[in-house]
């Protein structure tokens, strides 16, 4: 039996984690800048957590997480997601003591879902949390910083759609409206929206059926319906946004798979190929879930962007991991002095792989080349005598003598 990594887990190869480095960084610097924080959580919680947060109706927490007992007998979860951590920590902590809290986190999640590109069962998150600020405006400012981190990467038609589900003022007199609109509409509906109407109701919106699509294409919309207080909100989201120069679709059918949200929802969509797999962030203000754990009335904003989505956008398109280098010193002398040159080399920066095989110069070229070299560097016994080293472009097959204080600067500035 050979074995291999279980189906909807993926390695991460060295081929590809340049440009996961690469993804990282830019959003820290990004996140960084607007004040945020970064916090480690843990990838196991008790699984509480996740039924009083995401909701025991939605499809998360009904099939998808993974949950076993412990050798104590108690619940425990593998995060499906990173909000409720988040809150939990939060709360803990008592983070709280401070006007505003701004956490940013990255790290696999784990969801039982059907695993096809775009999706898998282990996946990586990027996530950011806004907690104590009640203010459209850090909704606006939220999501100006997340296109902003989009435009930084480059990625190619990012493009926000808003909505929002109100809150305990309004929600649950829309829920009544689309529950009777929904029943008036049985016969026309899928199995499972058919189940979820008596638990669930926003979720027929968001079914992928076309029957259901058909059927509740004139059902009644939350955006209508919101109370005085959540219209005001969406309408100031709204305006902050345009202020930052972002032009919002709102699609008033987008109901997230979270139970814990109110006000504002989004999802950033871009071009991945991936047809229902294009979402590669999504968020929104959850006002009620810091109290519901434990925690004093805090209003919240966040999001998160889904790494294995925006790795296969960004592919091929970023300039990735520095030149190889690969050194080959020829004889017991030029060995001696590679040593001290090698460790002066990398102390500048530059990625140097020693070729330690004992071929002669072909075979050892031969065997740089297959590593992938950028440059191949040589030091033979003439090279010693003249304190120089005679180093190999291998991209432009091209090769000069370079001194030894002048390789680092050479390699460097050559920016394959
Ligand atoms: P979510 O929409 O469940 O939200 O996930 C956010 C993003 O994670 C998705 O847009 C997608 O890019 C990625 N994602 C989700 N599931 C998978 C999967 N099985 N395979 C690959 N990528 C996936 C949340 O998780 C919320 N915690 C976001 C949030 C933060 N809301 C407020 N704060």
């Amino acid at each position: 039996m050979s074995i291999t990594a279980i189906r909807g887990f993926n390695d991460i190869l060295p081929g590809q984690t340049g440009l996961w480095r690469q993804i990282e960084q830019t959003a820290w610097s990004i996140f960084r800048a607007y004040g945020f924080g970064e916090i480690r959580l843990p990838i196991v919680e008790k699984t509480e957590l996740f039924l009083r947060s995401i909701g025991e109706t939605t499809d998360i927490v009904e099939k998808e997480m993974y949950t076993f007992p412990d050798r104590h007998g108690d619940m425990m979860t593998l995060r499906p997601e990173g909000t409720a951590p988040a809150v939990r920590a939060f709360v803990e902590h008592k983070l709280y003591t401070a006007p505003v809290t701004k956490l940013y986190y990255t790290g696999p999640m784990f969801r039982y879902e059907r695993p096809q590109k775009g999706r898998y069962r282990q996946f990586y998150q990027i996530g950011a949390e806004v907690l104590g600020d009640e203010s459209p405006r850090a909704d606006a400012e939220a999501l100006s910083m997340l296109m902003k981190f989009f435009a930084t990467l480059k990625v190619k038609g990012a493009s926000l759609q808003i909505n929002s589900l109100g809150d305990a003022n309004c929600r649950p007199a829309y829920k009544e409206k689309l529950y009777n609109y929904l029943k008036g509409k049985a016969g026309e509906l899928c199995e499972n929206c058919l189940r979820r109407i008596e638990t669930n109701p926003l979720r027929a919106l968001d079914c992928k059926a076309a029957d259901c699509i058909e059927a509740t294409k004139e059902a009644p919309s939350l955006v209508d319906s919101l109370c005085e207080g959540c219209a005001a909100h969406f309408d100031r989201v709204k305006y902050f946004l345009r202020l930052y120069g972002i032009d919002p679709l709102v699609n008033p059918r987008m109901v997230r798979g979270l139970d814990y949200y109110t006000r504002t929802t989004f999802e950033i969509t871009a071009d991945t190929g991936l047809g229902s797999q294009n979402a590669v962030a999504a968020g929104g203000r959850y006002d009620r879930l810091v109290e519901e754990l434990g925690g004093p009335a805090t209003p919240c904003f966040g999001f998160a962007i889904g790494m294995e989505r925006l790795a296969l956008l960004l592919e091929g398109e970023q300039a990735l991991a520095a030149p190889l280098t690969v050194f080959i010193a020829l004889g017991d002398e030029a060995e001696k002095k590679g040593v001290e040159l090698v460790s002066a080399w990398r102390g500048a920066g530059i990625r140097v792989v020693e070729e330690f095989s004992a071929g002669g110069l072909k075979t050892r070229m031969k065997r740089a080349d297959r590593l992938g070299a950028d440059f191949a560097v040589i030091l033979g016994e003439n090279e010693l005598n003249e304190g120089v080293v005679t180093v190999k472009d291998m991209k432009q097959a091209r090769q000069d003598t370079v001194a030894w204080d002048k390789v680092a600067s050479i390699i460097a500035g050559a920016g394959h």
